[in-house]
C-alpha cells in the first residue's frame, strides 16, 4: 500500500468543498489514515513549496497558501500517489479533465483547490511535513 499528502488548499476551503474532495477519495478506494485543519504562515508555506522556489508563481503560491485555513490529510491506497493525481484532473483547470476535481471547482492554476503529491519521494517529504507517526492511523 503506498501513502501520499493532500491539501484542500484555502480556496477549496472558502468554497466549503472539504467533503466533497474527502467523498471523492473515500469512494475511489482511498483510506484517510490521517486528517488536520491547519493554517500555514508564509515561512511554513515557503517550506512545503520550496521545491518551487525561484519559480515565477512561488510569491503569490506561498502568499496564497498562508492565506486561511485548509485541510491536510495522509491517503493510503493502491497506486495511492496516481490515483489522488487522476481525480484532482491536471494543475491547470482548463487542462483537467471532464469530471476531475480541479475542473469543476478551480478558479485557475493557482487556486485549484487540491493538491497531491506528485512521486515517491516528495509524498514522503510532504507526509512529514504536517504528520507524525502518532497521527496517522491503521485500521
Ligand atoms: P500544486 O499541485 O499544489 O503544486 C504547485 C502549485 O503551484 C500548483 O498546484 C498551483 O497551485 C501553483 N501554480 C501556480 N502557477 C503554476 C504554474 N504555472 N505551473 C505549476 N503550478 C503552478
Amino acid at each position: 500500500m503506498e501513502k501520499t499528502l493532500s491539501i484542500v488548499k484555502p480556496d477549496g476551503v472558502q468554497k466549503h468543498l472539504i467533503g466533497e474532495v474527502i467523498k471523492r477519495f473515500e469512494e475511489n478506494g482511498l483510506k484517510v489514515v490521517g486528517l488536520k485543519m491547519i493554517y500555514m504562515d508564509k515561512k511554513e508555506a515557503e517550506g512545503f513549496y520550496a521545491v518551487h522556489r525561484g519559480k515565477p508563481f512561488f510569491e503569490s503560491l506561498t502568499t496564497f497558501m498562508s492565506s486561511g485555513p485548509a485541510v491536510v490529510m495522509v491517503l493510503e491506497g493502491k497506486e495511492a500517489i496516481s490515483k489522488t493525481r487522476e481525480l484532482m484532473g491536471a494543475t491547470d483547470p482548463k487542462q483537467a479533465k471532464e469530471g476531475t476535481l480541479r475542473r469543476q471547482y478551480a478558479t485557475n492554476i493557482e487556486r485549484n483547490i487540491v493538491h497531491g503529491s506528485d512521486a515517491h519521494e516528495t509524498a514522503a517529504f510532504e507526509i512529514k511535513y504536517f504528520f507524525n507517526s502518532l497521527e496517522m492511523f491503521e485500521y
